[in-house]
């Protein structure tokens, strides 16, 4: 059997998990919210299941316990409500060739680029790589230099505000509607429409190549497609212009840089409009590099139920819906160990935050069946309801585990109440002969940003495990900060 493998690129003994990698290769492709590191995961697949068990983590987000699995040769479940989160796990547990993405990209190109670059062409005859923006002013224009990585900034010349205003009012015509709900602490509003969040101009060369993607050949597309979403919010007005940093010295520095699209729809008055064609492109390629660096094959994968999963007919079953609707179908006792990375109460609204990439995809999400606190009103996603649909999971949950099975949350919540779904399980699960084993903190590479706010929330991402066999803890003590405690709160 021959199962698509990322190149190991650390020995998976409990050092690491205090020195974790940054995300590389397939896992820098997309910038899921929330992801978690992939060492831990790894560590405890392999010490709580056997050769060949069934790992399950009921809220996939962006595949990690997927590929993780794959890769040390057990089989998995993952079930997400997020269109864009399945859609990212398959791709990247069963990724195309790198040859056929380099082919997707060339033909796009071919089709695309030089209609995209004259809609930032200068008046020497240049493309722009990228427009600051200021209080709505167009400020600086940014032209690639000869050599390699100088530029060359410019001001803005009567061609560059004509060209920009051509765009402006554009309607898009590949792109359905995207649905937003009041949320100051996403900043987002009802109201919100691409062209709050997006130049007339981006929006052109987006549908551009949307189109250009739906001319490719079936199994070309979605590798597009995804690449297309982990680029878009460097595509929008959302991209933060840093500046007065000074380097070493602590003086203030003119010098501006780049940033990125961080977690929420805040539209800064300072910030860059970015060249769409360098964004996707970079991105395809990063793909490209990826899976260049992947040794060859590929898991058997069924979508959208756990029919053969059950019957032992594949390596992976990806599911995108409600965990709590799916799990159910799961045989009894099957489950050799259920890892996940649960909806944390109100940290991050993921379909809310998920609605871009949700539309280039064309997917419409179930909004009504998230688990999660939501500070948008209108979608009515108290804490109770967060409680009580937690406790449910955990219940199906262990009905499904096996006589050694094991059960792993990596947890965080902001308010002591969003723990109470978990204070009700432990006393259940330890009637129903799961022991609660000890926990450890997540340590985060040095270089991977964690995407939301802190406030009110413990410092630290906890790994809880439980299980029924009783030695599983033993198996733990090497991680660094194993405890047999439960983390204090406040
Ligand atoms: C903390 S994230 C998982 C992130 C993942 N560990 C990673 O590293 O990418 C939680 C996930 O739960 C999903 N989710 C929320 N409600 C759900 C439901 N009812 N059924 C299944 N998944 C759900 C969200 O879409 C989100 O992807």
């Amino acid at each position: 059997m021959q199962l698509t493998i990322p190149e190991l690129t650390y020995v998976p003994e409990a050092e690491v998990l205090a020195k974790p990698d940054g995300y590389r290769g397939l896992y820098a492709f997309h910038k899921y919210w929330g992801k978690k590191p992939a060492e831990p995961i790894r560590y405890l697949i392999e010490h709580l299941t056997p050769e060949g068990g069934l790992v399950v983590d009921p809220f996939m987000g962006s595949g990690i316990a997927a590929i993780e699995a794959v890769n040390v040769g057990r089989r998995v479940v993952g079930i997400d409500i997020n269109p864009a989160a399945i859609r990212i796990t398959k791709l990247l547990v069963s990724p195309p060739p790198a040859n056929a993405v380099a082919d997707a990209l060339r033909l796009v190109k071919r089709e695309v680029m030089d209609r995209i670059q004259e809609s930032y062409g200068t008046a020497g005859g240049a493309s722009a790589t990228h427009y600051l923006w200021a209080d709505g002013r167009m400020t600086k224009v940014w032209l690639a230099g000869a050599r390699g990585r100088t530029r060359i900034e410019a001001d803005p010349t009567d061609h560059d505000l004509e060209l920009f205003d051509q765009f402006e009012g554009y309607e898009p015509h590949a792109l359905r509607q995207p649905r937003f709900f009041n949320n100051p602490r996403i900043n987002s509003s009802a109201t919100l429409s691409l062209h709050d969040l997006f130049s007339g101009r981006a929006l052109r060369n987006i549908d551009l190549i949307m189109d250009a993607i739906t001319e490719l050949p079936e199994a070309y597309q979605e590798a597009m497609r995804l690449s297309l979403t982990a680029s878009i919010g460097q595509m929008s007005k959302m991209v933060f212009a840093i500046s007065g940093r000074g380097k070493m010295t602590g003086a203030v520095s003119e010098k501006v840089e780049v940033g990125s699209w961080v977690i929420g729809f805040w539209r800064p008055a300072q910030h860059f409009e970015v060249n769409v064609w360098n964004c996707f492109e970079r991105r395809v390629l990063k793909l490209v590099k990826a899976l260049n660096g992947l040794t060859a094959g590929r898991a058997t994968i069924a979508m959208g139920n756990l029919d053969e999963i059950n019957a032992g007919l594949v390596e992976c079953s990806l599911v995108n819906g409600n965990t709590l609707d799916h799990l159910p179908a799961l045989n009894e006792g099957g489950v050799d160990l259920f890892i996940t990375d649960p909806p944390h109460s109100d940290r991050i609204p993921y379909l809310e935050l998920s609605e871009l990439w949700n539309m280039v995809l064309g997917e419409t999400p179930d909004f009504a069946s998230e688990i999660v606190v939501s500070n948008a009103k209108d979608r009515e996603k108290s804490e109770r309801a967060y409680n009580a649909d937690m406790s449910r999971f955990l219940e199906i949950a262990t009905t499904k585990l096996s006589e050694h099975g094991s059960l792993v949350l990596f947890f965080n919540a902001r308010s002591a109440s969003s723990w109470e779904f978990f204070d009700g399980f432990r006393a259940k699960a330890s009637d129903a002969g799961m022991n609660f084993q000890g926990c450890f903190p997540l340590v985060y590479s040095a270089g991977s940003v964690v995407q939301d706010s802190r406030e009110g929330a413990l410092k630290t991402d906890y790994g809880l495990v439980f299980s029924r066999a009783h030695e599983a803890g033993d198996r733990l003590t090497q991680i660094p900060g194993w405890m047999s405690d439960l983390p204090a709160r406040d």
